[in-house]
């Protein structure tokens, strides 16, 4: 009796010690994020905190989302596999077959050395034998370039990438920023480019939100090689279907400029924005905005946000994804830029049904499962330093995939940022020189 009851406890407490060793991840910003059944990734990032001598991180880790979990001990896990390089500010994107996440541009290290080691401006990850390739493309592959963001059609299979900026830490001795859509086909595996007919000005740290009709729509970020804010108002929209650009001025309210934001767009067409800095560091008073692609022309306004929790601190450089009913917002950089301190690997929930911020996320259908004791026990006993996505994703069969949010979602973003080019002493806060190693 008593040492059933002992070994209870003592199952107990191993189960507890087992389910608090969840990772906890450092802080990041400027990450590519994927979005993959039940698996939020984040790839990189760029980050004070990192434990190898570039502060661009190699590091490849997941969000499980297939179980309800409170955003004070969210259940990260980190794959063993990772990036053969550090990597940020660059763009990542899933194959419609969902088994290749594609790493496009960014800046490219090698995380012992903190030097360049750039070898292709695309790589890929198999998530069935966990290896990277540099995939052999065909077609004219576009330089290398960063702080842009790209959306694939996974009807089509294409990827779409516009803008970003060339500087030294892409491997050029000038700053420039791009104006040129490169669109790149993954069954052919063919690189092509866009029309540059009424193309817009070059630009950074934009958002790309691809609609149902194929119209894909660039939001704020910063334009050419001033860096100006965009007028947000003002939206440039690219048709994928006739390879055409155009632009819209959209109604309803007068939102601030921003950059260095992240997008999401919601089942009904709405894209939902968030975060982002004004200019160089000023604070956005409205952090959130919809933009409805329903009306002609679209238009703007900003949700009445509910009162019961707090909402985030200013963010940019971060990732937003869809899960259903909510939007994610994680890692990203606030304003005080050099205190360390005051990097969180931040996390937050907004429930877009009512603009409610949430800490507890409740995925809409759980795993089948017999008892309860099961999955807790499976968690358990998933050696996270050896993660086999294979096994994993076999383990999966049976488990109900939530409708909405997967599908028309992802989008995103990732790291967009607020990298300042033109002020030297930003430059150096943002973007560490070979001589700084982390402190
Ligand atoms: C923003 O940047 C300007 C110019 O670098 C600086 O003078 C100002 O203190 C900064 N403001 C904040 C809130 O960091
Ligand atoms: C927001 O909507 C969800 C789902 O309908 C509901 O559970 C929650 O209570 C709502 N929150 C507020 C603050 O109204
Ligand atoms: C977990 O995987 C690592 C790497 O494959 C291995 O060395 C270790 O023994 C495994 N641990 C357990 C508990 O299976
Ligand atoms: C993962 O597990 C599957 C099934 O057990 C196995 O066939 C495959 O070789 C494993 N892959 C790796 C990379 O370990
Ligand atoms: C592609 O879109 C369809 C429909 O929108 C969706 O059902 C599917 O899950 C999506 N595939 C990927 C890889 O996102």
């Amino acid at each position: 009796m008593i040492i059933n009851n002992l070994k209870k406890i003592l199952l107990l407490i191993i189960l507890l010690i087992e389910i608090g060793q969840s990772l906890v991840p450092v802080e990041r910003n400027a990450h590519s994020s994927v979005l993959v059944d039940k698996k939020l990734f984040f790839f990189g990032g760029y980050s004070g905190h990192s434990l190898k001598t570039s502060k661009n991180l190699d590091q490849i880790i997941y969000l499980d989302i297939s179980k309800p979990f409170n955003t004070a001990n969210p259940p990260f896990e980190e794959i063993s596999k990772t990036i053969p390089f550090g990597s940020s500010f660059a763009t990542a994107f899933l194959s419609p077959q969902k088994n290749i996440i594609y790493l496009f541009g960014g800046i490219v290290k090698d995380v012992n050395t903190d030097l360049d080691s750039f070898k292709s401006v695309l790589y890929s990850y198999n998530l069935e034998t966990n290896e990277w390739t540099i995939p052999t493309t065909n077609g004219i592959a576009p330089g290398r370039r960063r702080e842009m963001n790209g959306v694939i059609n996974n009807k089509t299979g294409k990827f779409y990438v516009f803008g970003g900026a060339i500087d030294p830490e892409t491997g050029s001795q000038n700053i420039k920023v791009l104006n040129d859509m490169n669109i790149f086909d993954t069954i052919s595996l063919t690189w092509s480019k866009g029309s540059s007919i009424y193309a817009p000005l070059p630009r950074v740290d934009f958002t790309t939100t691809l609609l149902s009709n194929g119209i894909i729509v660039f939001i704020g970020g910063r334009e050419t090689n001033n860096f100006v804010d965009v007028d947000i108002n003002q939206l440039v929209l690219y048709d994928t279907t006739i390879d055409k650009w155009s632009s819209m001025m959209a109604r309803g309210v007068i939102l601030e400029n921003r950059n260095s934001h992240s997008a999401v767009l919601t089942p009904d067409e709405r894209i939902i924005i968030f975060g982002g800095c004004k200019g160089m560091n000023e604070t956005i008073l409205n952090q959130l905005a919809v933009l409805d692609t329903k009306t002609y022309p679209y238009e703007w306004s900003i949700p009445q946000v509910s009162a019961l929790n707090s909402a985030p601190p200013t963010i940019y450089f971060h990732s937003a994804t869809l899960i259903e009913n909510y939007m994610f917002i994680n890692f990203g950089n606030n304003y005080q830029i050099n205190n360390p301190e005051l990097q969180r690997p931040f996390f937050y929930i907004l429930d877009v049904r009512n603009f409610t911020w949430v800490t507890q996320f409740e995925p809409e259908q759980l795993p089948v499962t017999t008892n309860s004791v099961t999955p807790i026990a499976t968690a358990t006993i998933t050696n996270t330093s050896s993660t086999n996505l294979t096994a994993e994703k076999s383990g999966q069969i049976g488990i109900i995939l939530g409708a909405v949010g997967l599908s028309v979602v992802i989008i995103t973003v990732a790291g967009f940022l607020g990298y300042k080019f033109y002020k030297k002493q930003k430059y150096n806060r943002a973007i560490p020189t070979a001589g700084e190693i982390q402190s």
